[in-house]
């Protein structure tokens, strides 16, 4: 038998399998003729173990599907339908064999407790872009000690029970994003308020316009496997202190005023976000010094930031080699940037620097070597002066400031004529020298009618001292 006959009887067995399975069910059914289903199925055959997944979105479903419609399916997707609560009455406990569940954008406001309770192998879950308000206890995501990924993203909730992550023991990925969360911490909302209530290994949690205004200090030391933390668009007005493991951090969109080092030590840091902060005016010496990994830093759109320090990385020099890759410095209100990064803006992947107010004087003109790595350099371009305005810096040349690339040849014609006087001079003075000089015998020596007599007569010490007295 050859390779293909093997594959086509085993399709041929898997589909057999399936008639059965599917011959009494509404959303997929089987006739020896017939083949129907409302959900799109597939097996993705080429995988170790075949995957049995259903598409069945957006098919106005109202309920959630039961076991005996869609069994043995591994990889389920329900999203955009119209699923408003998920019970499990009558039995209806949800499939053993469930890996993955998409219910995202759907209407659920409920979910009951225990509603996993049956699916261990769960590993990830999207309840994402529902209007779930709360959950009614800690009980909903019990038995669900395999899920790795769980997303409650774009829901309602404004409160959530203590325990509640407590079972999901093998949690990495928490999605939280755009819910009403921080909105009830005075109410004493102790979720935020103790240290950290996710599961401990977490690596992934998007906390993301949740409307948090503080967290506790050190809430997130105990995530020691703390790997990538967003925060944006919250009222936070400091940078929270994190465990030493994070590599990605997203600030951005926050009430931050001051970047300093000092809430920066992250020796692990490889993504720093920090875009959009409308009150960001500083950013202090040394503010990423201690980030000695850092590979990509966005300054984006922070308007009020109207200088970028030539000591932000530590004092640099032609031999500083620093990790860094990208930087995103795009829209600020950065009006000038120090020369002192021409080497290492020079040897970055990507530099963005449009649509800042740039000042065009000489100090400027260096981004015109950066041509090889700056982005959209079309962008660039002068605010000031007025006769300069839209001009692209990069088109800057002798005749827009002739100052600038004049200045050299200037030094030198000075320096020229300088040594032209002096030669001048010099030949004046061998003139005097040769012709009106003490040296010139022939005119003038020293005879009795010569001054230079008359004077050593006259130089007479008794003399002298009558004068003085
Ligand atoms: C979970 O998956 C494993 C394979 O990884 C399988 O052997 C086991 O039967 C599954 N358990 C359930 C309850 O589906
Ligand atoms: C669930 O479906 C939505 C909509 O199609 C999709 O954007 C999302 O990525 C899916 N979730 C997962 C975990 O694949
Ligand atoms: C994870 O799934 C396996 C089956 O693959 C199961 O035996 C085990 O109990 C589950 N782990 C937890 C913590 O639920
Ligand atoms: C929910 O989060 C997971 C994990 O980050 C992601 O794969 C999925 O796409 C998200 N769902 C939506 C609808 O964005
Ligand atoms: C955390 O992860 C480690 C491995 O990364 C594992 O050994 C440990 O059991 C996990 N802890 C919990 C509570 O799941
Ligand atoms: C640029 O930075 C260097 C090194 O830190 C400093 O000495 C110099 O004064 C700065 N130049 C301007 C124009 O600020
Ligand atoms: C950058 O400009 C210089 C001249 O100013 C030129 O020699 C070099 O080839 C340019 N590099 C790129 C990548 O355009």
């Amino acid at each position: 038998m050859s390779k293909n006959s093997v594959f086509v009887l085993i399709w041929v067995l898997l589909l057999s399998e399936h008639f059965r399975l599917y011959s009494s069910n509404e959303l997929c059914s089987f006739t020896k003729t017939k083949f129907k289903c409302i959900c799109g199925f597939r097996v993705q055959p080429y995988t170790p173990f075949p995957v049995h997944t259903a598409d069945c979105t957006n098919i106005g479903l109202t309920d959630f599907p039961k076991d005996t419609q869609l069994p043995n399916i591994e990889d389920l997707d329900v999203s955009f339908n119209k699923i408003s609560i998920l019970n499990h009455d009558d039995n209806n406990f949800l499939n053993f064999v469930l890996r993955s569940l998409n219910l995202s954008f759907n209407k659920i406001v409920y979910v009951f407790q225990d509603f996993f309770i049956n699916t261990p192998n769960l590993s990830i879950l999207d309840l994402s872009h529902n209007e779930i308000v709360y959950f009614p206890n800690s009980n909903v995501f019990r038995g669900l000690g395999n899920l790795t990924v769980l997303n409650l993203s774009f829901n309602k909730l404004s409160t959530l029970p203590e325990d509640i992550f407590t079972p999901l023991t093998n949690l990495e990925e928490l999605d939280l994003r755009y819910n009403y969360l921080g909105a009830t911490l005075m109410n004493s909302n102790d979720f935020f308020q103790l240290t950290m209530g996710f599961p401990r290994n977490i690596s992934t949690l998007k906390l993301d316009g949740v409307g948090l205004t503080s967290l506790a200090y050190g809430y997130f030391n105990e995530g020691h496997h703390l790997k990538y933390l967003s925060l944006s668009d919250n009222p936070l007005s400091e940078i929270p202190s994190i465990s030493f493991t994070i590599e990605h951090l997203d600030l951005s969109g926050t009430h931050i005023a001051i970047i300093s080092g000092k809430y920066l030590p992250y020796p692990s840091l490889k993504v720093l976000k920090l875009n959009r902060l409308k009150r960001l005016e500083e950013i202090e010496h040394y503010a990423f010094f201690n980030l000695k990994v850092l590979e990509e830093l966005h300054l984006s759109d922070s308007k009020s930031l109207r200088s970028f320090t030539d000591l932000a990385f530590g004092v640099l020099s032609e031999n500083t080699e620093l990790p860094l890759k990208r930087i995103h410095f795009a829209r600020t209100g950065m009006k000038t940037l120090n020369s002192t990064y021409l080497n290492l803006f020079g040897t970055m992947e990507y530099v963005d620097l449009q649509h800042n107010p740039w000042d065009c004087n000489c100090d400027i003109l260096w981004l015109q070597q950066l041509n090889g790595s700056l982005n959209r350099d079309d962008n660039i371009r002068c605010l000031t002066p007025r006769n300069l305005r839209s001009k692209r810096i990069m088109h800057l040349s002798d005749k827009d400031m002739p100052d600038c690339f004049y200045g050299e040849n200037k030094i030198q014609k000075t320096l020229i004529g300088i040594f032209a006087i002096l030669v001048g001079l010099l030949m004046l003075f061998i003139l005097y020298l040769l012709y009106l000089g003490p040296f010139h015998q022939g005119h003038r020596g020293v005879g009795p009618g010569s001054p230079y007599q008359s004077t050593s007569i006259k130089l007479d010490p008794s003399e002298g001292e009558d004068t003085s007295r």
